[in-house]
């Protein structure tokens, strides 16, 4: 196990979402961190990941968007639209006042396969660089040396074929990080030394490793057996297990401050921001609270984690914060059991920072069935759409965004904006001042449904519906 650390610890951190796809073919959704004062750290991370953007965007241009198969269970006869995904997410493998580590995990899918890659970055605050994994190491001779030793452990573990054929190239030693005991865990991925499609890792011990270690090296060590950066408690796996069987059985879905409008007798409407916090939140919560606004922010997982202070102000604000998986992969493609996995270490991320389980979810790319309505009933939540798409995607004028929402808004609609895309913020002010001259006040989502509220399980696409449930949408 590689050591992690809580992000939310780590000042000056933020964090980078690149996404595309609510209305698009492919699926592309990319989080990573950036750090105040770390340049080469950013500029390296940002590298990296429109690197793999441009190789899959390159690599699924011109391909038909529908490929059949038979997919994942639960269809039933109703044979899922899989389109190409690529997903990124990431996590801090060491945080010290010396070193961060930052392992970058990426998914992509260009049919029915899912593989799946794993990227550790290392920054090294005394010298300002940003390394590769193999900047851990003293020199070439000692990621020779590495190679030999990672071979004979796995051979020792794995059935590999050759151990001698894990060569010293910088590639396949691409994801280095320490365990809290300050070995150094080796990860390989699928298919790179071994037969198996699954991730193997060797850890080779601490004093074993030491000698063969950088400068920057022995940073990394020392911050992953510091206790200080010990891991956060580990994501719990069910629902029921979080939160008891209160969630299981159906916990209603809450404003944070419901019931001060009537949306009966108001002209209503939803907005409502997804995939943040990122770097504009914080300005978009001051425009809404300049216009006194309420708004519904789906919030995914890792970010949610990165930025518990922005969650505490949109309650605070009375704002909702719901929940929008951990790494926003399209749930459709995923197995039930991976389904629930996302939505639950979401919601326990945000129920640990706002202390209440939230009660709605929104369906990555609005992609939900009645399998994935059903299991995210199962956690207490109800599964939120949206009725107008501005299409905030970059590189939209905020001027546009705002002229689409306002002319598609109507009574009880939801409206659905990114607030990590600045054309969304941008176009926030301008959304409120002409909606509100208009006559429409600005809920959150369930206060479109006032006392008949909804239902744990039903998917709602605007203010209309009574949560209907089991239907696919393909936006
Ligand atoms: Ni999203």
């Amino acid at each position: 196990m590689i050591n992690y650390v809580d992000p939310a610890r780590v000042s000056g951190l933020s964090v980078r979402t690149i996404t595309g796809g609510d209305s698009g073919d492919r699926r592309v959704h990319i989080a990573y961190p950036f750090m105040a004062g770390a340049p080469l750290l950013n500029e390296k991370l940002r590298r990296t990941v429109t690197g793999w953007l441009d190789r899959f965007t390159r690599g699924t241009t011109g391909k038909p968007s529908t490929c059949g198969s038979g997919g994942p269970t639960g269809h039933l006869g109703d044979a899922p639209l899989i389109r190409p995904e690529l997903n990124v997410d990431w996590q801090l493998s060491a945080a010290s006042d010396q070193v961060i580590g930052v392992r970058l995990r990426v998914g992509e899918s260009t049919g029915a396969d899912w593989s799946q890659v794993r990227t550790t970055l290392w920054y090294d605050r005394v010298t300002g660089q940003a390394l590769d994994s193999t900047g851990l190491l003293r020199d070439a001779p000692a990621l020779a040396e590495l190679a030999g030793l990672a071979g004979r452990k796995l051979a020792g573990t794995h059935a590999v074929g050759n151990p001698l054929a894990i060569t010293p190239e910088a590639a396949l030693f691409d994801s280095l990080a320490f365990n809290p005991r300050g070995d150094l865990v080796v990860e390989f991925d699928g298919h790179q030394v071994t037969s198996s499609p699954d991730r193997v890792a060797v850890a080779v011990p601490a004093a074993e490793i030491r000698p063969l270690l950088s400068a920057t090296g022995a940073r990394a060590q020392r911050a992953a057996t510091d206790p200080a950066s010990a891991p956060p408690p580990t994501p719990v796996k069910t629902a029921k297990e979080t939160f008891g069987d209160a969630a299981a059985g159906g916990l209603p879905a809450e404003s944070s401050q419901a019931g001060t409008v009537d949306c009966a007798r108001a002209r209503c409407v939803a907005l409502t921001y997804d995939d943040g916090p990122g770097p504009g939140t914080r300005r978009l919560l001051d425009v809404l609270a300049a216009h006194r606004a309420r708004a519904t922010f789906f919030t995914s997982g890792g970010n949610a984690s990165a930025r518990p202070e922005l969650l505490r102000r949109m309650m605070r604000e009375g704002h909702l914060v719901a929940n929008h998986t951990w790494s926003h992969r399209d749930l459709t493609s995923l197995p039930d059991g991976k389904v629930a996995d996302q939505l639950s270490s979401a919601q326990y991320a945000i129920t640990r920072v706002i202390g209440r389980p939230p009660g709605l979810m929104r369906p990555p790319y609005g992609a939900a069935d009645g399998r994935i309505a059903s299991i995210a009933g199962g956690m207490g939540l109800a599964v939120v759409r949206w009725s107008v798409d501005p299409e905030d995607g970059p590189p939209a004028d905020p001027r546009i965004v705002a002229d689409r929402a306002v002319a598609r808004a109507e009574r009880g609609s939801i409206i659905l904006l990114h607030d990590v895309h600045a054309s969304a913020v941008g176009a926030t002010p301008e959304i409120l001042r002409r909606l509100r001259e208009r006559g429409y006040t600005f809920v959150t989502v369930p206060e479109l449904y006032g006392t008949g509220g909804m239902r744990p399980g039903g998917i709602y696409d605007s203010g209309d519906d009574q949560g209907k449930s089991g239907k696919r949408i393909t936006p």
